[in-house]
């Protein structure tokens, strides 16, 4: 279970608190849906949720998150990236490798998976996301959604217990966009926590909680 006690945070020379003593808890299956407008808060939450905020981004943080009852303070970065994924608002800033199939390697050669388990994650992430045909395609040549599509695809390679999805389906066309929507809600079914922010409220069919950032915010002004 995924919970998150009092957390505020502004960012550094921020004037308003974007959180201010939020709590939640989730547990698996739930599809969490972050709404809110450009500016409110969405990216910030995601951020937070994978330890990113107060580990890299300076502000003031406070509150505690806990997966499973562990602390997320008490684990560096890159143990907490199996536990809880981070799917970046924009896929450039995530894509390290010359070519996609380096990219799906990374995460499970870091979790020190066997070279054929390695080789079937990858399979198995590039054919659920129907992007079979760019496994050899140099990351540099793609287009924003392959973009999105393929580090989507480096996030389930990891198999993590938590999923958190920066605008998945920007850049995506509608059959892809549904096909995505439609990958959320399995993962879910199968015990996986999903967290997926959106300018619009595309999620909220399929979510089991909302959060609406401008709410929060709005209360905070009060
Ligand atoms: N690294 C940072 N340092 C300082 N301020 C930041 C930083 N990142 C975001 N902000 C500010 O915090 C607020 C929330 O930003 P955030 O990116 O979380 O919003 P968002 O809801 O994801 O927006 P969008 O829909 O445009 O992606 C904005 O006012 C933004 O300018
Ligand atoms: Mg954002």
């Amino acid at each position: 279970m995924l919970k998150l006690n009092n957390i505020s945070f502004r960012y550094k020379d921020q004037d308003h608190w974007l959180l201010r003593d939020f709590s939640l808890k989730a547990n698996k299956g739930d599809i969490v849906a972050v709404q809110g407008s450009s500016g409110s808060g969405k990216t910030t939450l995601l951020n937070i949720l994978c330890g990113v905020i107060p580990k890299i981004f300076n502000g003031e943080f406070s509150g505690n998150i806990s997966i499973n009852n562990i602390d997320l303070a008490e684990l560096s970065l890159p143990r907490i990236a199996p536990f809880a994924s981070l799917l970046m608002q924009e896929p450039e800033n995530q894509l390290s490798f010359p070519t996609v199939e380096q990219e799906l390697a990374f995460g499970p050669e870091n979790l020190n998976l066997k070279p054929d388990k390695i080789t079937s994650r990858i399979q198995e992430a590039l054919g659920v996301l129907e992007i079979e045909n760019l496994r050899h395609q140099e990351t540099s040549s793609l287009s924003f959604g392959q973009k999105k599509l393929v580090t989507f695809a480096s996030i389930l390679t990891l198999s993590p217990r938590i999923f958190l999805l920066d605008e998945p389906t920007a850049g995506l066309a509608q059959k892809k966009a549904k096909m995505l929507k439609n990958l959320i809600r399995s993962l879910a079914n199968r015990g996986k926590i999903i967290f997926v922010a959106d300018h619009n409220t595309n999620f909220t069919d399929i979510a089991t909680h909302t959060i609406d950032m401008d709410e929060l915010n709005h209360d905070l002004s009060d």
